[in-house]
């Protein structure tokens, strides 16, 4: 037990006002005691719950945590989106292991949580000091998990790309967003899924990620489950190979884990990290050319995504799989000044042969800003358009898609075009 609901009560009115520091302060994942502070890579708390891995609950239901180790828990509490009260979270250990040697670990309310969306705050300790760590749309309580419903897909928005004033000079990516994000709510998505691509180059990628987190935050009323993509993913760095910003550190640090899972209406949600490679290979100064956008991923991550696909499969209904590079190459990337196979062949054909051992239903990607359709063995690979950049051969629709479910299957995919070039 690493808090109490009495040492809670102790210091609810600092945990109150902290609260409020953070809410007043745009564009900060992370707050100290209502000053911003520059977080350390690796010294986060809690990796998930979190804004790019959020937990999907039912009231009086435990919240899954996993903690990082880099700093203790010392108290943690909720805040619903819009307003109200904090609620005071206790943090603890099964006895039971897991497979791996770690025990289970949860976050629960004394009291059973309202249906909604809640942001989590954690007091975190680290070397005789706390801070307040920050992580918005992290829980998302229904009321039940239908097994006939919707969800989204959004992909490539590209924060503080140029590239779109070219080809629609009054193009505005922000207010693009909130469209998509009030269609989505007025559909009643229960959730939406991130293909990646949220920002642009460096070095200002951290602030797009936060300007993607904040216009979520102040307009969803769903949470959503990302995976990253290339542009999350590039580093920055000249002369000998030294690695000065990478963006994957801004991701893991503001928005959570690279990789999630979830589970929702009888349906499997498995999110892949297709540019998983060094960060000398990410580096967009580094020389490497074309080479440096392609798609890869680890022995590491197959296993694992071996291990849930497998879980998924003996608990029935559809499997949907979520991430950024197809790994065909059958769409050919023709976006910007490149012509390009999307996916190197670190991992390429072991990725493929996944997906035809363990045949999930589906896989949504991204990357190549056009909608397309292709079946992989029994897997239908969709790919989503851009949701704000410049799209595929300047002739596919910007916009989303749409999933209807119907009885723990997909029934239905539809594209829900915002804007067009030609
Ligand atoms: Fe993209």
């Amino acid at each position: 037990m690493f808090i109490s609901r009495r040492d809670f009560l102790k210091t609810a009115g600092v945990a109150a006002g902290a609260a409020a520091a953070c809410t007043i302060l745009p564009g900060m994942a992370y707050t100290a005691q209502g000053a911003a502070e520059k977080i350390a890579p690796g010294t986060t708390a809690v990796s998930s719950p979190s804004f790019a891995a959020p937990a999907f609950v039912m009231p009086g239901q435990p919240i899954p945590c996993k903690s990082t180790g880099a700093a203790t828990i010392d108290k943690a509490w909720l805040m619903p989106q819009g307003g109200g009260e904090p609620v005071p979270l206790d943090h603890y250990l099964e006895k039971m292991l897991n497979d791996d040697g770690t025990s289970p670990e949860f976050l629960a309310a004394e009291k059973p949580l309202e249906p909604g969306l809640y942001n989590l705050f954690v007091t975190a300790g680290r070397g005789g000091k706390q801070r307040i760590e920050r992580q918005p749309h992290a829980v998302a309580v229904f009321d039940s998990f239908p097994r006939d419903f919707q969800f989204g897909v959004i992909s490539d928005i590209h924060f503080g790309d140029f590239r779109i004033a070219h080809v629609l000079p009054d193009f505005d990516t922000a207010a693009a967003m909130r469209r998509e994000i009030a269609i989505l709510n007025d559909s009643g998505v229960q959730f939406c899924l991130c293909c990646g691509d949220l920002c642009n180059i460096p070095p200002k990628t951290k602030n797009e990620l936060l300007e993607y987190m904040d216009i979520l935050e102040n307009h969803a009323r769903f949470p959503v489950l990302s995976a990253p993509g290339n542009h999350d993913g590039y580093a920055a760095g000249a002369g000998g190979g030294k690695i000065t910003s990478d963006t994957f550190e801004h991701w893991t640090r503001n928005l959570g884990p690279l990789t999630c899972e979830a589970r929702f209406g009888g349906v499997s949600l498995i999110g892949v990290n297709t540019y998983e490679k060094p960060a000398a290979e990410r580096n967009l100064y580094g020389g490497l050319g074309q080479d440096m956008d392609q798609g890869a991923i680890t022995a590491a991550q197959l296993a694992r995504l071996d291990a849930a696909l497998e879980a998924a499969s003996g608990r029935g209904g559809a499997t949907i799989m979520f991430g950024h590079h197809n790994p065909t190459n059958t769409v050919v990337d023709k976006n910007g000044m490149f012509t390009i196979k999307p996916f190197s062949e670190t991992g390429r054909s072991e990725f493929l042969g996944l997906l035809e051992k363990r045949r999930p239903e589906a896989l949504f990607c991204g990357h190549v800003h056009g909608v397309f359709e292709e079946t992989h063995a029994a897997t239908r690979i969709l790919t989503a358009p851009t949701a704000g950049s410049v799209p595929y051969d300047n002739s596919h629709p910007i916009g989303i898609l749409i999933v209807t479910v119907k009885d723990a299957q997909i029934s239905n995919v539809e594209t829900v075009e915002i804007a067009r070039v030609k």
